[in-house]
């Protein structure tokens, strides 16, 4: 086998096995928007009337079309910090929180503080990545469990 054609097997595989991992192992980061919501939260899409999925942090999020996921999306954590906002200072710097998906936000039971976001943060959620007084944010999230993939 001449040389070059090794050359042409080994990086067709190579991207090959690159485009495999991203769409079986989607857990790079991706920028995306948030806004927030407040109580009330039950019911929610995932789990009715189930306070208990709720985390005791009360660090959740309800889904965007973006993720959602037809549902799947119930469940999932994400990391997440505020990358930049209209209003300069907006994000806490150097925050990032873990929260995780309990609801649909087209049919979450509170209003957004804006529509058509990737997240809908808790208001708890959204406090702790930026200032409460902004309505939408620019966001960094990555699923959790990558293990530094
Ligand atoms: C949050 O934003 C408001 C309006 O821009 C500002 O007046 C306030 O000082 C900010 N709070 C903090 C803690 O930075």
């Amino acid at each position: 086998m001449s040389s070059s054609l090794a050359t042409l097997i080994l990086s067709s595989l190579f991207i090959v096995s690159f485009i495999v991992l991203h769409l079986f192992f989607p857990c790079r980061a991706d920028v995306g928007t948030a806004a927030s919501y407040s109580p009330p939260y039950l019911p929610s899409k995932c789990y009715g009337t189930e306070a208990t999925e709720f985390p005791s942090s009360n660090l959740f999020a309800a889904a965007g079309d973006g993720i959602w996921d037809n549902g799947a999306a119930c469940g999932r954590q994400y990391l997440v910090r505020c990358i930049s906002a209209e209003q300069p200072r907006t994000c806490i710097p150097d925050q990032s929180i873990q929260i995780k998906i309990v609801d649909y936000a087209a049919t979450a039971v509170s209003a957004a503080s804006a529509s058509g976001t990737t997240l809908v943060l808790s208001d708890k959620a959204f406090g702790s990545i930026a200032n409460t007084t902004a309505i939408l944010i620019n966001i960094e999230f990555q699923q959790d469990g990558c293990f530094g993939y």
